[in-house]
């Protein structure tokens, strides 16, 4: 039976994720791996979610394994209107939802906003499954350099004017602005401040994708874009799975009302509504202080891990390499001499038992083939020495 004439484009546009092709490779048992850029599972607290989810079950079953409101837990979208305010935010009920993850977020803010023909920037590197959403939609992924404060603003000006010169629609960035995934890097307050003006210019949206900005190390990363945002420019994302647990799937989108109503249309055909017990496990978490109460462990946790493999490249890392020097999140990005490929030094790596992502595959355009993404988030401070040891031998 032939299929392809039954496909839409999308599954012309829909690519393999490379990094879910190297899983069996960096995956190998016992391998030290710096790739997985997940949260480290020690620091999910089993036997309370456990008593929670049992609880919840047994006493409020009827509600929790019901389908329920496409918005999601009412409880937890207050909380959230509260915790935006402490991060700067001014917002109200009406102007957030919860998602099944901020991946589901971007793929239904992406099939609200970009459709073939228009262009959308997005930060070189990027994170990937961010890039494919917006792909996914038709949109046209165009890279912007970063420098050690982010994004860079020129670029950004003189990108839309030639795109708009040459008759494309531009309509929106795609940012992560704290302790970036894959790059570590975090975008100044001035920078910030600076964004919003240009897209406020430009007329251009900005999507702020935030799942690491409560893991900082010492100071909190500048407030969020969103936090400037007069016009209603912004959209920003934020995700419990960073700081509760990933399996939770459970994630929210600050956006003005008009914006939340129609992703609500296109959520309620995808899934109706997310789980209804992960939002009930996170909103009894949150009630039980188990997110604020442990970020402060969380926090540090991370940065003895980042600390680990900071001294480790101070060291090890041959003349010629630079290295991101993150003060949060989960990674740190590397770049060799010039004329090294990170992907063919791969399976020596593997060989040798050490795993990274190459950074290739975060680019949506001009890749340097001689960066690669460490993830510090799950060996222990000593492996971490010996793998970036071993590494470094091999660079
Ligand atoms: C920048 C960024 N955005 C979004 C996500 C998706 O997170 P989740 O769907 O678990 O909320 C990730 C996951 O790693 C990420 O790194």
């Amino acid at each position: 039976m032939e299929y392809v004439k039954f496909f839409s484009n999308v599954a012309d546009w829909a690519k393999p994720n490379p990094i879910r092709r190297l899983t069996a490779l960096i995956n190998r048992p016992g391998i030290i791996s710096f790739a997985g850029g997940v949260p480290s599972p020690e620091t999910f607290p089993y036997e309370q979610i456990a008593e929670i989810s049992s609880r919840l079950v047994r006493e409020k079953g009827a509600e929790v394994l019901q389908y329920g409101l496409t918005r999601g837990n009412p409880k937890l979208i207050e909380y959230l209107v509260n915790q935006m305010q402490k991060r700067g935010v001014q917002t109200k009920t009406e102007e957030i939802m919860l998602t099944s993850g901020s991946q589901q977020g971007l793929d239904l803010l992406a099939r609200l906003l970009a459709e073939p023909g228009d262009v959308v920037l997005a930060e070189l590197p990027s994170y990937i499954g961010g890039t494919f959403a917006l792909n996914n939609s038709g949109g046209t992924l165009t890279g912007i350099s970063m420098s050690e404060d982010g994004i860079d603003l020129d670029a950004i000006r003189s990108k839309v004017i030639k795109m708009r010169d040459l008759g494309c629609q531009v309509k929106l960035i795609y940012t992560i602005p704290n302790f970036q995934n894959p790059s570590g890097i975090t975008l100044s307050l001035e920078k910030r401040k600076a964004l919003l003006a240009l897209a406020s210019e430009l007329d251009l949206l900005i999507l702020e994708d935030d799942p690491y900005g409560e893991l900082y190390f010492n100071t909190p990363p500048p407030p969020p874009i969103k936090s400037f945002d007069t016009e209603g420019r912004v959209i920003y994302l934020g995700s419990f799975s960073k700081v509760l647990t990933p399996g939770l799937r459970t994630a929210w989108i600050v956006a003005p009302s008009e914006i939340i109503s129609k992703v609500e249309l296109i959520k309620e055909a995808t899934d109706l509504c997310s789980s209804m017990l992960d939002q009930a496990i996170v909103a009894e978490c949150v009630r039980q202080d188990l997110i604020e109460g442990r970020i402060s462990k969380l926090r540090e946790f991370y940065q003895i891990r980042c600390q680990s493999m900071l001294s480790a490249l101070e060291k090890f890392a041959p003349k010629g390499t630079s290295w991101t020097r993150p003060t949060g999140g989960l990674f740190i990005w590397v770049e060799l001499a010039s004329q090294i490929d990170t992907t063919e030094l791969l399976s020596s790596a593997v060989e040798q038992g050490v795993a990274f992502i190459p950074g290739a595959p975060f680019y949506v355009n001009d890749a340097k083939t001689n960066s690669l993404r460490l993830a510090f988030s799950k060996e222990t401070p000593e492996r971490i020495a010996i793998g970036i040891e071993k590494l470094c031998k091999i660079f």
